[in-house]
């Protein structure tokens, strides 16, 4: 699998990187096996988790189910120098029976409201918990996983430094944040010594959000502008391909991602994503992915969740399609 450097510290990261969001809940643990050994075959290495997945999938859960299964494989096949490991923190909620209604749907508004946060000790703590369950000495990469503004920025940077300094941690990231805080991030860095998040995670594909959204999470055109100057910091997209509903209009109607993207404009750019896919010979699914690895300014490196061996298989052909400019142009060009 191609590599891309991650911001610029010289380090290679494979091309596209795998989440494993869902493994160890929706997808089993023998299911996740096959496509994590299906991912290192093909060469692909950058492999991602958080330590509050998936604590909404199952009542009572705390999360850390994909950190352990992540663990398991690792230890049975000697593979932690053979990955970059990604996880994150902040975001796991303090446990309340509450957080699940009775038919087990989390309640997120109270996930939000008690998360865990960045406070020094609690991410501390929290690497120490990550660490046990992937069952290594450090992570290649540690995201804020939402932003807090609870918590005085240069408490965190301060305690992050220190994780760095004590070879628990070789790089950070942040994720769910908006610009004017990454440039904050960026000032204090400078001023204090301490290290730069060289990676931003945040939702981002080819649709784009719907006008007037407001949306920390959501990459929109003010954060693309800011991370084409500053490509010391590379752009992780999560959710790529939105879940899947480029895949058919079934797919789409009614889907709750479409709620930040449907309208005029989302119509035109899945109908220009179904007219190139269909001259490519791929999948819409598989365009999408495509064009996002084709991004230049800022450069995008996507992060996939398959649910299943099948929708793995499905992505990796993405990585070879080769767009024109005349495509590429095409594409930037719809909207309504
Ligand atoms: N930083 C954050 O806050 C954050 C948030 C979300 C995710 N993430 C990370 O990003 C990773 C990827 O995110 P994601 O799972 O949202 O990405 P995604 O790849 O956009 O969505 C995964 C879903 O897409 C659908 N899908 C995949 N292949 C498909 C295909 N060929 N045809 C139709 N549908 C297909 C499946 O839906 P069905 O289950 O309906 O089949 C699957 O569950 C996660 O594993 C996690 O590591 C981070």
């Amino acid at each position: 699998m191609q590599t891309i450097e991650l911001g610029r510290t010289g380090t290679q990261v494979s091309r596209l990187a795998l989440g494993a969001m869902q493994m160890g809940n929706a997808t089993s643990e023998p299911d996740s096996i096959r496509i994590l050994d299906r991912y290192t075959e093909v060469g692909g290495s950058f492999i991602d988790t958080a330590d509050c997945y998936e604590w909404w999938a199952k009542r009572d859960s705390r999360g850390g189910e994909s950190e352990e299964l992540l663990g398991r494989w690792l230890r049975a096949g000697n593979r932690r120098e053979q990955v970059f490991l990604a996880t994150k923190g902040s975001a796991l909620p303090h446990y309340s029976p509450d957080l699940w209604a009775a038919d087990g749907t989390p309640d997120w508004e109270l996930a939000r409201r008690t998360f865990a946060g960045a406070g020094a000790k609690t991410l501390r703590d929290a690497l120490d918990g990550s660490l046990r369950r992937l069952g290594t000495d450090h992570v290649d990469l540690y995201y804020i996983h939402v932003d807090d503004k609870g918590t005085p920025l240069e408490e965190t940077l301060e305690a992050l430094a220190g994780l760095v300094a004590a070879g628990k941690i070789r790089y950070l990231g942040w994720s769910n944040v908006r610009t004017w805080r990454l440039e904050r991030i960026r000032g204090l860095c400078e001023r204090n010594g301490w290290p730069l998040p060289v990676a931003i995670q945040q939702q981002h594909s080819y649709l784009r959000p719907k006008a007037g959204l407001e949306s920390a999470s959501i990459v929109g055109a003010e954060q693309l502008d800011y991370l084409r100057d500053h490509d010391d910091q590379t752009l992780v997209a999560y959710s790529p391909i939105l879940k899947g509903v480029y895949a058919s209009a079934a797919k789409r109607t009614g889907h709750w991602m479409m709620a930040n993207y449907a309208g005029p404009d989302a119509g035109a750019r899945i109908a220009a994503v179904e007219e190139v896919a269909a001259e490519a010979g791929v999948t819409p699914n598989q365009l999408v992915l495509a064009w996002l690895m084709h991004q230049t300014g800022p450069r995008v490196l996507p992060l996939i969740g398959p649910r299943t061996t099948q929708q793995f298989e499905e992505a990796l052909p993405a990585l070879d399609v080769k767009l024109t400019g005349e495509q590429l142009d095409r594409l930037d060009a719809a909207g309504a």
